[in-house]
């Protein structure tokens, strides 16, 4: 198994890239909760593509967003479609993807911030909880 992380914007994925992507959203939140709204939040930043062997086994998109702390307007890079195929799941795929965010956070944003139904996932890997 080769595992790489593919880091690139939206605008490099193509149209059979962007189904792929969302037949993964599909399957990893079925009955349809993963709605259109939510794909068209993902798009814009920079994509994070765990892949094996030239298919996506995971996901992460990081899109650039302004976040109000206490009056302070902070450059946030907030992580969206966190996702592994189910047949793919713990692996470190999506660890793996998440590694590679973060570092791309630090290198450009001074926040890095997500909301999650699943936060212990997120705080094994470093992240705050609030
Ligand atoms: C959550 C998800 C992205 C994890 O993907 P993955 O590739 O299996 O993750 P990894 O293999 O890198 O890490 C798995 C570890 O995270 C933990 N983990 C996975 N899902 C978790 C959850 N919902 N809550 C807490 N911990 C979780 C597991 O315990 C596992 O640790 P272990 O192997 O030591 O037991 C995947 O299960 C998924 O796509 N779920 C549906 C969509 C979703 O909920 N996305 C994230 C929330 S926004």
């Amino acid at each position: 198994m080769v595992l790489t992380v593919r880091i690139g914007p939206t605008a490099a994925l193509s149209d059979v890239e962007l189904d792929a992507l969302r037949a993964l959203f599909g399957a990893a939140w079925p009955d349809g909760r993963f709605t259109r709204l939510d794909f068209e939040h993902a798009l814009g930043g920079v994509h994070f593509l765990v892949e094996d062997g030239g298919e996506i086994r995971s996901h992460a998109s990081v899109v650039e967003r302004e976040l109000d702390a206490d009056g302070r307007r902070l450059r946030t890079g907030y992580v969206e479609a966190v996702a592994t195929w189910p047949a793919h799941e713990r692996r470190g795929h999506a660890s793996a993807a998440m590694r590679a965010a973060a570092e791309h956070i630090r290198a450009h944003f001074e926040l890095g911030a997500l909301s999650t139904g699943s936060a212990p996932f997120y705080v094994r890997l470093g992240w705050l909880s609030l």
